[in-house]
């Protein structure tokens, strides 16, 4: 819709953003994050929750004098509707439909991973379709064939942990703090990354397991420590390097085998594991090994953020899919 200035609000996890989209365009996109939960080694739901509703009404407020838009100037409310936790849905799912009626506009409700999917329409020429998409978050790992802006298809997905998880997970088990993604990429410079080899447990067609994997790694770290106590200190750039090889390998072997299966016109990359710096290269690798297109997201919109939600918004606005001011958030799915 061309003439559309959309609010996104995403509270799904642990991030509560703003980000306007007009006629197409991103102008602000905030994300205030909640670094409580480090405390932790992982996100706690109920201060989730809490720190949503201390953030939400700055963030939009932020989100707003940034685009140098007027409340009144807003034509649809975009938010997450699910999946999620369900306190932190239900804090920008109010706060949005508040607005919504308040201002008279539309609500639309948004699947948190279609958004990321549409994270990769932001600023970027028209895809072609069908794309075979990677989707690898902290919560989810999938291969979707997306058909349209907004038809999608899993056609494969993890059975027990996500990638991000894997990566996470690893990273706990190095001592290194949460979300430890990020930290296990940063690590691996300079890291052989053939030096130790992890291997994923097998599973049929297009779904992945990463508990293997990641077992795999705490087996090898039990050992090695005691044998030598400061192992994890003094191998740190090459354990990094070489898990985060078994992984991403993984990730691709299957990738590979469904655009074979699948045949598509472009392929993408999303979801906060899309950040990762060797994926991204690797990734855009197997493009032209393959002769396709390929899709990556900025890196601000790899991360849970707004503007794929606002974006999202557009396109189900566009196809006269709005929601009911009772529409109740939901934890899991694609729907
Ligand atoms: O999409 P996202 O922001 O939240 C969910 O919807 O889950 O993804 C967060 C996940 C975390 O597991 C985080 O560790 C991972 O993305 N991540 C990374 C990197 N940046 C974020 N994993 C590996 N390398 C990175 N550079
Ligand atoms: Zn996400």
């Amino acid at each position: 819709m061309q003439y559309s200035t959309i609010l996104g609000i995403e509270s799904s996890c642990d991030d509560t953003a703003a980000a306007v989209l007009k006629e197409g365009k991103i102008l602000a996109n905030l994300t205030a994050g909640q670094a409580i939960h480090e405390n932790y080694g992982g996100v706690v739901p109920e201060l989730a929750s809490r720190a949503h509703q201390s953030n939400i009404l700055p963030v939009v407020d932020a989100a707003l004098k940034t685009a140098q838009i007027q409340l009144q100037d807003l034509t649809a409310i975009a938010y997450t509707r699910g999946p999620g936790l369900m306190g932190s849905l239900h804090v920008g799912g109010n706060f949005a439909k508040g607005l919504s009626l308040g201002l008279g506009i539309p609500l639309i409700g948004v699947n948190h991973l279609q958004a990321h999917v549409s994270s990769l329409f932001i600023d970027q020429p028209s895809p072609k379709f069908p794309m075979l998409c990677l989707l690898v978050s902290g919560g989810h790992t999938q291969i979707l064939l997306v058909k349209s802006f907004m038809e999608m298809e899993i056609v494969g997905s993890t059975i027990d942990d996500a990638a991000g998880e894997a990566f996470d997970k690893g990273a706990k088990l190095l001592s290194l703090p949460y979300p430890g993604g990020p930290l296990i990429d940063k690590n691996t410079a300079n890291g052989d990354d053939q030096k130790y080899a992890f291997t994923a447990g097998k599973v049929p067609g297009l779904n992945y397991s990463f508990s293997g994997i990641k077992t795999n790694l705490l087996y090898f770290l039990r050992k090695q420590t005691e044998l030598q106590a400061n192992f994890i200190q003094e191998n740190l750039a090459d354990i990094c390097a070489s898990y985060q090889r078994a992984l991403i390998d993984y990730l691709l072997l299957k990738f590979k085998l469904a655009i074979t299966e699948y045949k598509p016109q472009s392929i993408g990359l999303a979801g906060g594991v899309s950040a990762n710096s060797r994926l991204r290269r690797d990734f855009n690798a197997l493009g032209v090994q393959m002769g396709l297109d390929c899709l990556i997201p900025k890196f601000e919109y790899c991360t849970d953020n707004a503007a794929m939600i606002a974006i999202a918004g557009m396109y189900l606005l566009e196809s006269g899919n709005t929601t009911a001011i009772d529409a109740l958030p939901y934890t899991r799915g694609m729907v």
